[in-house]
This record gives structure tokens, sequence and C-alpha cells, in this order.
């Protein structure tokens, strides 16, 4: 079976891969071809997948392109892991938006916006070539941000793309270990959009034990989400928000941490990753070493301003270990294998959530099996969960309309619209600093 990764180059790459060496069951992947434009990196992340293989027996093939439409031909799946513009562009996307003194984060507000700008005509472009060249392939999309994206290529893939993220399983995971249960044997009850959803409910043998967790300030200082919105804030919830929406209840304080850190996330491993990749180019450093050294720091300053200003601490040493190439592997295994999984996974709504129409792609618990993922039917949420899904989704809509129309107001209207984003002249000097710095989004007349 042949899987494709779209972003082959990229650093997490050898995540995935890691995760295939270890499965040894019938139909599994035994060719992975990358992808990538820019062949350097390609031979970068080469080096660091030969030393993971070796000595491993029937270690999947691996192959190398620059030419999308071969790696897309043949292929049962496609990862699709791409950055337009690299992380200069997230680092600019950044700092355009801290100038403006809002959020530049590349999911959240205005830098998920310019994000997404330069992203989704790259996207389509992708899922246009797959629906013509690989027709039975299913895309599995980790570009983010991902619930736009997914969205975006879903118009041309349908059901066969499915956007995924390993925040809400990683969350559930946490709030499983501080109820001291096996995180396999809950049920989270999960819903929103990507990087904005709820806990609201998690059961053990049909009991709902949230309650509990609650009501119970020790347990609620005993992990990170905890920690970061405060006993307080939960309480008044009554549910476990995803750590992206620390970015909205605590706008303020978010945006001045990054105001104030010595440099923003993207600029940090925009540096953090040109020494990596100029390191392994010297036959003489040993690749996986320094990729799992680069990994490491990359993965303990995750969030580090977010858990800086909430007094949150350092991050759990078991939260450390990524989870984001099980969550794909899973995924490719219960569609490949017809063996029923349930998954957190982006996919179109389906009237799941009755405020938004059919085609909204979402986030939630979906059951997986050979005929794809389907959303299990939720709980409705909260009216103020639902104002700000329906509103950024509102913003999506406009992103999309944006990329396809390449209207400039539309653009303008996208940024204005988000709730994170506090007046109409900021969204327009947002799209001027935006379209000055990112070739990407010349398109935007
Ligand atoms: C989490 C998010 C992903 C994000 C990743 C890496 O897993 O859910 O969407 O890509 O963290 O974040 P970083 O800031 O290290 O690029
Ligand atoms: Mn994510």
């Amino acid at each position: 079976m042949k899987l494709t990764i779209l972003g082959g180059g990229g650093f997490r790459v050898p995540l995935v891969y890691g995760a295939l060496l270890k499965d040894r069951a019938e139909g599994r992947v035994t060719r992975v071809v990358l992808h990538d434009v820019d062949a350097g990196r390609l031979r970068a992340i080469a080096r660091v997948l030969a030393e993971q293989a070796s000595g491993v027996p029937d270690a999947p093939e691996v192959a190398f392109t620059t030419d999308l439409d071969e790696a897309l031909r043949g292929a049962a799946f496609v990862f699709s892991a791409i950055r337009v513009g690299g992380l200069e562009g997230r680092a600019d996307d950044e700092r355009v938006a801290l100038a403006e003194g809002v959020l530049g984060q590349e999911t959240v507000g205005a830098g998920g916006i310019a994000y997404g700008l330069r992203t989704v005509p790259v996207a389509v472009d992708i899922a246009r070539r797959v629906a013509r060249l690989a027709p039975d392939a299913w895309v599995i999309n980790f570009t983010n941000p991902a619930g736009l994206v997914t969205e975006a290529m879903s118009r041309h893939l349908g059901d066969r793309v499915i956007g995924i993220c390993d925040s809400p399983v990683g969350l559930g995971r946490r709030i499983a270990r501080a109820l001291g249960a096996r995180p396999r044997e809950a049920w989270i009850d999960y819903v929103g959009l990507n990087h904005l959803g709820w806990v609201r409910g998690l059961r053990i043998a049909g009991r709902d034990e949230l309650p509990r967790l609650l009501a119970d300030p020790v347990l609620l200082g005993s992990f990170e989400e905890g920690r970061l919105f405060g006993a307080d804030w939960l309480r008044s919830l009554g549910a476990i928000p995803n750590e992206y929406l620390h970015y909205y209840y605590f706008n303020r304080e978010a945006v001045r941490a990054y105001q104030e850190a010595e440099r923003t996330r993207g600029a940090f491993l925009r540096d953090q990753q040109a020494r990596f990749y100029a390191g392994v180019a010297d036959p003489g450093v040993p690749a996986l070493e320094l990729w799992n050294r680069t990994r490491a720091e990359r993965e303990a300053t995750y969030m580090a301003e977010n858990r800086e200003a909430a007094g949150a601490g350092e991050r759990e040493a078991e939260d450390l270990s990524g989870g984001y190439e099980d969550v794909a592997l899973a995924l490719m295994r219960a569609i490949a294998r017809d063996e029923r999984a349930t998954l957190i996974l982006n996919v179109r709504n389906r009237g799941t959530l009755a405020p938004l129409d059919a085609d909204a792609v979402i986030e939630v618990p979906c059951l997986v099996d050979a005929s794809g993922a389907h959303p299990v039917s939720v709980d409705p949420l909260p009216g103020h969960a639902t104002g700000l899904v329906c509103a950024v989704k509102a913003v999506e809509r406009e992103v999309l309309a944006a990329a396809r129309s390449g209207s400039r107001a539309t653009a303008v209207k996208a940024f204005a619209l988000h709730p994170l984003v506090d007046s109409v002249n900021v969204a327009r000097r947002l799209v001027d600093g935006y379209t000055a710095v990112h070739p990407g989004l010349a398109y935007l007349g």
C-alpha cells in the first residue's frame, strides 16, 4: 500500500515514519513517497528516516520526489502537511498581527486568517489533482489551519478528505489521567471547530466523571488545561476547553505575552529548524540524534507564553511525546483494514451541530471504518460556544470566498468579522501589511 506525504521534507515526517515502522500488521504501508517543493529538505529528512529504518526488517520503502503528480498517482492515502510560505511566513504572520495589537497565532485570529488565505489556493490545487489522479485515495489533512483547509479541500474531494489534530486526544488523555482512568476506556464528549472545541463530559462505564473533576480544585490543578484556565473559570464554563481557547478567554494576556516575548513561536521555530536543516546537511552529523534533540526542545516550549501568562508551569513529561502521528495512523488503519474505531476528526457537519450547514467542517467524535468517518450525534453546544463557533465559521467562509474570488474586500471582511479583531480599520491595515510581505497573497487584487 502506497502512502504519499505532501510536505515530505517537513520536520514532523519522522514521527509518522516512526509510527509506520512499528506497524507489523497485514495490509500495512509498504511504500512511502515523500513530496516536497524543496529538494534540500527532502534530502535532510531522508537521512533521518534512513537512520530510523536501520536494523528494522521490512521497513517501508521510501522514495522522494518534487513532482506532485507523480507523487499522487497510485496513492491509497495522502497525508497533506504543507506549510505555504514556510516558517518565515509564520513568523511574518505573527509580527504583522502583533504590531496591530492582535493575535498572530497560526490558527487563531488574524494570524490564522493570513495563513488560511495563502494556504487555501494551494490546498485546493492539491485537492483537484488528487480528484483527477488518485480518485480513490483518502486524504488526511494535517495542514493548519486544519478545519478551514479541510473544508476547502472537501469542496473537491467530499468526504474523502479528513482533517486531524492531536489536541482533542491530548486533552481527553489528560482529563482521563487526572481522574485516574485509562484513556482508552473513556468516552470523550467533545465538539466544536478545530482548535475551538470543548469537552462537556467524560464517561467511564457510562458514568459522567467530569462533574467530579470540576468539583475538585486539586484534580483541576493537576493537568495542563486545568492550570491554563484556572479552576474557577472551568467551573463557570462547566466544560474543559481546548487549550487554544486560552487565546480567546485570556486574549489580552496572550497578546501581551507574545508581544513581550523575545521571539514569537514562529520566529523561534524558524531559527531552530534553520539550524536543524543546516546541521543535517553535514554528513558527519548524526541526523536522528539531532532530530530527536530538536524535537524535544520544540515540544517542551509548546505554548510556553500562554503557560507563563497563566502561571501554569512546565508541561508534563507524558505530554511531550506527540500523538499526532498516532491519530493519523489509527485513522488510516481503521479505513484500510475496516477496523472500527472512534476518533475525534474534522469532517463535514451533516446536521451534527444544528446551527451550522451540512457542509461546514467541524471537529467531532466519528465512527470510522472502510466507508470513512461518520460523525456521531452530540448534544448541542451552549449559547456562548455556539456563538463563537458560528462567528469563526463565518470568518472561515469569508476566507474561502476571498481565496476563490481574489477579492481584497472579502479578505478585509474575513479579518474584520473575527471576534479577536477589534476594528474594521485594523482589518484593513492587516490586509495591507500581509499583502506587502507575502508573495502568496499577490492574488488579492
Ligand atoms: C499541536 C497542534 C497542532 C500544531 C502542533 C505544533 O499539536 O494541535 O496544530 O501543529 O501543536 O505546534 P508548534 O507550535 O510546535 O508548531
Ligand atoms: Mn492542531
